[in-house]
């Protein structure tokens, strides 16, 4: 196997490294435009192999995408980070143009490759590059659910005082602030609902403080998070690579699933050697519903500004 991270900032640099520290692959490679950055990072990284115990090459790569020919999975980073007080949708322009490129290069290099977007807006970057690659749906993951469910996993262990894998718990929808839709009906302490544990009130805060999960950690560290994003990577990557079927939230092309169309939205996929293989139907509730709608009509909006911009 073979994995290429575009963007060696904080975020691609930590999901290169928790993907080398699993093993998942013989050799990864780090590119990023800056001169030197990801050749630096990664030897970095890869001087760590005989200290963390694995065997994985990691090689960095200014810009030249030869590098990176051949990869089975590519995970893309590239893009402006969010600041304090922007939202993830603040950052279309610049983005929007930065992960096309990206896109084009990678597939010229590695047309087999299955793509995880990180960019944000990165529900309307999933859609650009679903739009503009040709890519097969399948092959085009957007991660954004798989990490805003962590993050409610974590804050409904917090507020039951017991171990973060105890609970069970999933997030929906877009990968913004007012996008996502924690789906605090179905969550459960090892299976029994929490709303057995928990008051409405607590539920709702615990809703609330994980639509701005991330929103509250660039506020405190200045700049985007990394650690709970790389690790979500990774998690990922190793479904893909190893097959294992995990069914996880990610962002992906409904054709009429959850009721949307010509959109790409957080659903419960299978993750697999395919990429995303089947959809699981969770049977919203009409109030959940509507919610999903409403996160669409806000995340097709954002799609929208992608006609106003020259690609
Ligand atoms: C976050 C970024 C990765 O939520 O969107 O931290």
């Amino acid at each position: 196997m073979k994995i290429t991270v575009v963007g060696a900032g904080a975020v691609g640099a930590t999901c290169a490294d928790n993907i080398a520290r699993r093993q998942l692959a013989q050799e990864v490679v780090l590119l990023d435009i800056k001169e030197g950055l990801s050749e630096g990072k990664a030897l970095d990284m890869f001087q760590t192999a005989t200290l963390c115990g694995f065997d994985t090459k990691i090689t960095g790569s200014t810009n030249d995408y030869a590098k990176t020919a051949g990869s089975d999975v590519v995970v893309i980073t590239s893009g402006l980070p969010r600041k304090p007080g922007m939202t993830r949708e603040d950052l279309i322009g610049t983005n929007a143009k930065i992960v096309k490129g990206v896109t084009d290069n990678i597939l010229q290099h590695s047309p087999e490759a299955i793509i995880i977007i990180v960019s944000n807006p990165m529900d309307t970057m999933t859609y650009l590059s679903l739009k503009t690659s040709g890519l097969a749906k399948n092959k085009l993951i957007g991660m954004g659910g798989i990490l805003d469910s962590a993050r409610f996993k974590t804050y409904l262990s917090l507020a039951l005082d017991c171990p973060p894998n105890d609970i069970h718990g999933v997030v929906i929808g877009g990968h913004g602030d007012t996008t996502m839709i924690p789906l605090t009906r179905l969550a459960t302490r090892n299976g029994v609902p929490v709303s057995q544990f928990l008051d409405n009130e607590t539920l709702q805060k615990v809703a609330a403080d994980t639509m701005v999960g991330g929103a509250t950690l660039t506020k405190l560290i200045g700049t985007s998070a990394w650690y709970a994003p790389g690790a979500a990577v990774a998690e990922l990557v190793e479904s893909i690579v190893r097959d294992q079927k995990h069914v996880f939230t990610c962002c992906v092309s409904l054709e009429g699933e959850y009721g949307q169309s010509d959109i790409c939205l957080g659903v419960p996929v299978v993750i697999g050697k395919n990429g995303w293989e089947a959809i699981i139907d969770y049977k919203l509730n009409d109030e959940e519903q509507a919610a999903f709608a409403r996160s669409a009509d806000a995340v097709r909006n954002m799609n929208d500004v992608l006609k106003t911009l020259e690609l």
